[in-house]
């Protein structure tokens, strides 16, 4: 009777086997969850570490949180410049005065783009990239901090339907941007391949002189490597083809996303346009416009007026066209891109100053006559 009694409380003989049998395995998945939880968050301590010794090396300065809300909110308003897939970027006063921008990760996104960017960014130092200051780690919160560029992305001046960009300010913008990647291409370490190079995350400081920015996405490739099988990530319009189809990085996937942007300074298009048909789309058209099938003024942003240079024009729409080539191997390098970019460039800078020149003694020689008659 009070077998049976038993039984009704554990079932069947089998069952209580069973039943014996899962309070072992119950505890050993217990024990694993602990170990891996204690795994974790050493490798997040290490991490940290590593960080703080990345800073500490590289000169960042680790700022604290409350720094960080001090700059955000100096002056008792929260300024925010613009928001993107890694988090919210914000203007920041320092106690010195000085302004900077300062991101702020998601919690969604904070450790992998944040340890790139601060590995990264803090080894790179070139005029024409965007300079990381420091950075903050507070329990769950990320901050990076870097200088300011006063003119924002330059999506916000090429795309507007009254921009006052010049051919010769969109001429040094190129010019700079590509002389950023020469930098990052034959870095002493290794070749960096950017991986989203677009509009966006080219900003523009008070001069209007481009720095390349964003580097979540970086890779470093080793010395010997010229390429590195990986993840494909980077923005549509902008991806190289053949990495998206095998997933194989090379420096010439940058220089494709280079000869897109070089394509929308000269047109003021953008990457996609939904409203044209597929003839209109950006690098057919440019292949079109330079191989003579349709007119160079089909291509010509037309919020530049005609105030272009048609020799320079011809020879950029040339090198962005080779950078768009289907396949890698067609592709310029980026050395070869500056080279031509800063002889277009410095012809143009001579012929300005001519022009000012000119201008300037056409002007100046009644004047001049009349101010010597003038009486003092
Ligand atoms: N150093 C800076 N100075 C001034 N403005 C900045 C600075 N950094 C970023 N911004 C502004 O904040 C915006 C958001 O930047 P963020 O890099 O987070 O995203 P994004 O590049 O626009 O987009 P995505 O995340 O898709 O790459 C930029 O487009 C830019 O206008
Ligand atoms: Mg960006």
């Amino acid at each position: 009777m009070k077998l049976t009694k038993k039984m009704s409380i554990f079932g069947s003989p089998g069952s209580l086997w069973k039943s014996l049998l899962s309070v072992p395995v119950v505890i050993l998945a217990i024990l694993l969850v602990v170990i891996m939880v204690k795994r974790l968050s050493k490798k997040k301590l290490r991490r940290q570490a590593n960080l703080k010794e990345i800073a500490a090396w590289s000169g960042l300065y680790w700022f604290c949180k409350r720094e960080i809300e001090n700059a955000m909110n100096y002056g008792g308003e929260k300024i925010c410049l613009g928001r993107g897939s890694a988090g919210q970027v914000y203007r920041g006063i320092l106690p010195s005065g000085q302004l900077v921008a300062i991101k702020h990760l998601t919690k969604s996104n904070t450790s992998e783009s944040f340890t790139r960017e601060v590995e990264g960014l803090s080894r790179l130092r070139h005029p024409n990239l965007v300079c990381l200051f420091g950075c903050c780690i507070e329990g769950d919160e990320r901050y990076l901090v870097y200088e300011f560029c006063a003119n924002g992305n330059l999506a916000q001046h090429l795309l507007r339907r009254d921009s006052h960009l010049t051919w010769e300010t969109r001429v040094r913008i190129l010019r700079d941007c590509s002389y950023a990647l020469k930098y990052l291409h034959h870095h002493i370490e290794g070749c960096v391949v950017h991986r989203d190079i677009k509009l966006t995350n080219i900003l523009l400081n008070e001069k209007y002189q481009a720095k390349l920015s964003d580097f979540g996405l970086a890779k470093v490739m080793g010395i010997k490597e010229s390429k590195v099988f990986t993840d494909v990530r980077g923005t549509i319009g902008y991806m190289d083809p053949e990495y998206m189809s095998n997933a194989k990085l090379t420096c010439a996937s940058d220089v494709y996303s280079f000869g897109i942007v070089a394509l929308q300074i000269l047109s003021g298009q953008k990457v996609i346009e939904l409203d044209l048909d597929a003839r209109d789309q950006l690098t057919r058209k440019a292949r079109d416009v330079s191989m003579g099938k349709r007119p160079l003024s089909d291509f010509e942003d037309p919020r530049l007026n005609g105030k272009v240079d048609k020799t320079d024009f011809e020879a950029i729409l040339q090198i962005a066209v080779l950078c768009v080539a289907k396949s890698s191997k067609g592709r310029p390098t980026i050395e070869l891109v500056f080279e031509e970019l800063d002889k277009v460039c410095r012809d143009t800078e001579t012929r300005m100053k001519q022009k000012k020149d000119e201008s300037l003694s056409t002007t100046s020689t009644p004047s001049s006559k009349s101010s010597k008659s003038a009486p003092l």
